[in-house]
């Protein structure tokens, strides 16, 4: 088994440079095998997700390829791609292997794909992508964990999502990029990850309206043609070092970020007396003030950011006074706590709410990363402990955080990986 340590109680001090968003890479990704001709994605993010992807481009005997001097840029080349089946293998690794739902359907008319699989933080069906697929005239059917759809033809319709997921949106947003005719997405979500994919789906020659807002428009169009689009920066990365930085340094610049994407944390760590100082494309933290327990509740964009939850409850834990957080998004993203309180915490888990005890010394201890945002706080808890902490399921980690050692190494932290007898 391997493990990430880390030795607590250094204080962090520098510059990270947050990298592009992989919310909006792994949906890029699928949209791209539309484009008749090779699309470059720039400053890909080297995270697990992105390598799984790609190896499904390669199960579609499709091709892709790095490049740059830094291996900063992503290359996929469609042209050779076939229907195949993707049944088993990275499609039941990461849950947005569903977008190649949306992606094959309106590339072939059919699709069949194993049921997406990624972090559990309570049941996550994908009801809504299926009904929004069925209004643009596909069957669909399901067996043994295998989701089929065919469609004679994808024509556009007027979608109603009973709640703005992020998922059904997208989803929809690309199938319908190719259907004849317009579909208007109402109660469409309006996180940045969705503006990013209609400016990439634009520029390859789709016809996308309002995306950011609650309703988008997408008028098919026949054919899209490959481009070089820039990913935007992911504000839950940047979001995850603010809150690390609030909780472990003397004066740490959170860089290459849209400030504007993290207004909701940005003013509820201000609440909390979190010193932060925000400029046009980055954020300086300056810990080690006493901060003060807050309430919160996770809500869709521009609220505060269900995935941001977990690395706040951490930080919640130096809080002077009890702190309230409900996840109105997920019914079981609290797994994190129960590491948590192996380490010195006290936090109680009631349904979706924790309330968390503040102001409790940290200490080391072997805890598990349960999922990806899980592994987030309990390197932050880490890195205030007492001692060093052990913390396994690795695979978790690198599913949204590239370079963690080496960015926070550059800090000033102790962080180093092991394999161990399991
Ligand atoms: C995306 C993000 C994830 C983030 C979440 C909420 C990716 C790859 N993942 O996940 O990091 O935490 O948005 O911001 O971008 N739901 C249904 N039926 C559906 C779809 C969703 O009931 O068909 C429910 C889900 O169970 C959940 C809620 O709606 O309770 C939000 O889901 P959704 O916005 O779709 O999140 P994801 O796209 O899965």
């Amino acid at each position: 088994m391997e493990l990430i340590k880390i030795e607590g109680g250094k204080s962090l001090k520098g510059t990270v440079k947050i990298d592009s968003a992989k919310n909006s890479t792994v949906a890029l990704i699928p949209a791209a095998i539309l484009a008749e001709s090779p699309v470059t994605l720039e400053n890909i993010p080297q995270i697990v997700d992105v390598k799984r992807l790609g190896e499904m481009i390669g199960q579609l005997g499709g091709h892709y390829r790095y490049d740059g001097d830094g291996n900063e840029d992503f290359i996929i080349d469609s042209t050779g791609i076939e229907n195949v089946p993707l049944l088993d293998g990275p499609v039941t690794k990461l849950r947005a292997s569903y977008y190649f739902l949306g992606a094959l359907l309106a590339k072939f008319k059919e699709v069949k794909i194993g049921m997406p699989g990624g972090c559990y933080l309570g049941p996550r069906p994908i009801d809504l992508h299926l009904k929004g697929f069925e209004a643009l005239g596909a069957t669909v059917e399901q067996d043994a964990g295998v989701i089929h759809m065919k469609a004679e033809r994808l024509k556009g319709a007027k979608i109603y999502l009973d709640f703005p997921s992020v998922g059904a949106t997208i989803n929809i947003m690309i199938a319908a990029s190719k259907a004849e005719g317009t579909t208007v997405i109402e109660n469409a979500a309006k996180e940045p990850e969705i503006v990013d994919l209609s400016n990439l789906l634009n520029n390859m020659g789709a016809n996308i309206r309002g995306a950011g807002t609650g309703e988008i428009r997408i008028q098919g169009v026949d054919r899209l043609m490959g481009t070089r689009h820039a990913i935007i920066p992911d504000r839950i990365e940047a979001g995850t070092y603010i809150a690390l930085a609030a909780a472990a340094a003397e004066e740490v610049k959170i860089d290459n970020i849209i400030p504007h994407h993290l207004e909701a944390l940005i003013s509820k760590l201000q609440e909390m007396g979190v010193d932060i100082e925000v400029n046009t494309d980055s954020v300086t933290v300056r810990g080690k003030k006493t901060i003060k327990a807050v309430d919160f509740k996770t809500s869709i964009y521009p609220g505060l950011a269900t995935d941001l939850q977990q690395p706040l409850v951490t930080l919640l834990t130096q809080a002077e006074g009890i702190g309230k957080v409900e996840d109105t998004i997920y019914s079981d993203r609290f797994r994190n706590c129960y590491e948590l309180n192996k380490m010195g915490a006290d936090i109680d888990v009631v349904g979706r709410t924790a309330i968390i005890n503040g102001g409790k010394s940290m200490r080391g201890a072997r805890v598990m990363a349960t999922d990806l945002r899980a592994g987030a706080s309990l390197v932050i808890a880490a890195l205030i402990a007492d001692g060093v902490t052990e913390i396994g399921n690795t695979y978790h980690i690198d599913r949204g955080y590239a370079n963690i050692e080496e960015k926070l190494t550059n800090l000033g932290a102790k962080i180093w990986r092991e394999t161990v007898e399991a």
